[in-house]
């Protein structure tokens, strides 16, 4: 059995990855924006251990979740969910870039790290000289192309953790749409696999996946001098370190 943290998981593939996790007998620990959307994520998941609240908006609120995280103990493996697609850019440099870092910086080293990119990064660039003067210029894309960046620094600095991102597809969620053409199934499935899989092919480290195979990915994710670049100015923005 493993535990397992999943930020997001009020809904969508978040809260479906988590229905599989405990469906497998895994310990998983939910996590919501507010208290209401907590008991929400509880009412739908009742096999969960708990739910921990903050929201991805605050900086704030972000780091408090990492404590709160860190009092319920070690986890074998975190999966980076929480996303937003049709938001202000604040919110989206916020919520998909700013608290994949913190929170990877703060959660004590699971052994495991999953993150949710989305094929949509490799439209994206970094525009790191935006970090700090001009946010309003960074989109989704960039965005997820800046989880990616985060993924692959980690595997290159944390040998010891196997950090892996993935494309679930175009997929029929809240943000999806109903629309959408992908598998819903196979839009968390990896992510699960990744988890918690004896699978060799799932013990990989900075690699990016779309239904369980690894895909091309922008290069300017694997380029170490912006990966570099990337985590200093998180630290000069959010007060924290990326531990070595
Ligand atoms: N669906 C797709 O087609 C697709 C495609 C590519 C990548 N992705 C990625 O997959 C991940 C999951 O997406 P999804 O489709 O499941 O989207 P979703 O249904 O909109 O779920 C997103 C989750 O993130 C949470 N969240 C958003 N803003 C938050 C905040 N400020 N504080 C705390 N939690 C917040 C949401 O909480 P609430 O429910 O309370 O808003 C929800 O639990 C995202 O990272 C997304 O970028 C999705």
């Amino acid at each position: 059995m493993a535990r397992i943290f999943i930020t997001g998981s009020a809904g969508g593939l978040g809260q479906l990855a988590a229905k599989m996790l405990t469906g497998l007998g895994h310990q998983v620990i939910l996590h919501a924006r507010n208290a209401e959307r907590g008991r929400e994520a509880r009412r739908k998941v009742p096999e969960a251990q708990t739910v921990v609240t903050g929201d991805l908006s605050n900086i704030e609120e972000i780091k408090n979740l990492a404590r709160e995280v860190n009092d319920l103990g070690t986890f074998d493996a975190v999966i980076h969910n929480a996303g937003v697609y049709q938001a202000s850019a604040k919110d989206i440099f916020s919520v998909n870039t700013l608290a994949s870092y913190i929170l990877t910086c703060l959660i004590r080293k699971p052994k495991r790290l999953i993150y949710l990119s989305s094929g949509m990064h490799l439209q994206g660039r970094s525009k790191l000289d935006n970090f700090k003067t001009d946010i309003s210029r960074i989109t989704y894309s960039d965005s997820k192309l800046h989880v990616l960046m985060l993924c692959m620094a980690v595997a290159r600095k944390w040998s010891e953790v196997y950090s892996n991102a993935v494309d679930p597809g175009w997929v029929p969620t809240k943000m999806g749409g109903r629309g959408a053409p992908d598998d819903l199934e196979k839009g968390y499935e990896t992510q699960v696999w990744l988890a918690v899989s004896n699978d060799e092919k799932a013990k990989l480290s900075g690699r990016y996946f779309f239904h369980q195979k690894e895909r091309h990915h922008n290069p300017e994710a694997d380029d170490v001098q912006l990966q570099e670049k990337f985590l200093n100015l998180c630290k000069e923005i959010t007060g924290v370190s990326f531990p070595q």
